[in-house]
């Protein structure tokens, strides 16, 4: 399992070519905007200092930023990587604005409601760890639009609702949602297109019917 993880997470440097830590301002008409509404959302803003004060976004914390097509500099933000920074509050809709995002990682956190429907604008996004928060709702609206995902784990929240109408993950290779309240059948054609999921919790809800 370990082994695994990191097997994954070497790949997904490798593939994130491009990426860079210049000091650099990100993107101030989409992404400095959308990080800045994420963090008035924040209850507890006290990690999120280092965020205030400058518009170099690219250098804030838990911030990855990379190049996009023949730009010289890395602008825009590819990674958001907070877990277990204390985090408190709902999770801005405005997170759905960071159109080139690759990984967003905001488990072990505090955060709690639904999933804002923006964040089914993902469109890049690779890899979505919410595990461990206190998040309610449903996650399959937001999933059947990040057509690249490759690691989904929600696992350890309150999610409930099912998953029928998905499919057509061609990378997916883990699927992580256990310990919440999903139920209702599983549509195998969440996995038909994909070359093979490699892990897969679904221990700790109340599903029906078979794989
Ligand atoms: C999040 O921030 C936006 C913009 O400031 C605001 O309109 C919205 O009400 C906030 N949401 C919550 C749940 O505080
Ligand atoms: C930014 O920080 C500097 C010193 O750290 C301080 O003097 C300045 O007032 C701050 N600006 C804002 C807008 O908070
Ligand atoms: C980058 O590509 C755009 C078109 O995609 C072009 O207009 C621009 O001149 C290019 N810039 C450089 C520095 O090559
Ligand atoms: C804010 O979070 C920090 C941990 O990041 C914690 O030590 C602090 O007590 C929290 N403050 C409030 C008011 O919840
Ligand atoms: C989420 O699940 C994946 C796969 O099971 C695992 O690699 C990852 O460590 C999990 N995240 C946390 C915060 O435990
Ligand atoms: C799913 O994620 C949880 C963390 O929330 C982790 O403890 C568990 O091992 C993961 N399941 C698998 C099969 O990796
Ligand atoms: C399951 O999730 C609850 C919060 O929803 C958490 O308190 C509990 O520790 C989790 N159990 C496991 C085995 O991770
Ligand atoms: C799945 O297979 C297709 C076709 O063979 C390939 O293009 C794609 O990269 C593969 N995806 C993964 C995650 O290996």
């Amino acid at each position: 399992m370990t082994y695994l993880r990191w097997v994954f997470f070497a790949c997904f440097v490798c593939s994130s070519l491009g990426i860079q830590t210049l000091s650099q301002s990100c993107d101030q008409v989409i992404d400095l905007l959308a990080l800045k509404e994420f963090a008035g959302n924040l209850t507890n803003e006290s990690f999120i200092t280092s965020w205030s004060n400058n518009s170099f976004c690219c250098q804030w914390d838990g911030v990855v930023c990379g190049k996009e097509g023949n730009e010289s500099v890395a602008t825009r933000v590819a990674m958001l990587i907070l877990p277990k920074t204390g985090l408190k509050g709902t999770i801005s809709r405005s997170l759905g604005h960071l159109d080139k995002l690759k990984l967003l990682d905001l488990s072990c956190n505090r955060f709690k409601g639904v999933l804002p429907s923006e964040l089914s604008n993902l469109k890049q996004l690779q890899v979505l760890d919410l595990s461990h928060n206190r998040l309610t709702g449903r996650v399959s609206p937001v999933l059947s639009g990040l057509k690249m995902i490759q690691s989904l784990n929600v696992s350890s929240n309150s999610f409930n609702g099912d998953w029928l109408e998905l499919g057509g993950f061609p990378n997916l290779l883990v699927f992580n949602v256990s310990n919440n309240s999903f139920t209702g059948m599983l549509n195998s054609q969440i996995w038909s297109a994909s070359n093979g999921t490699e892990i897969l919790d679904l221990s700790m809800n109340n599903f029906e019917g078979n794989l």
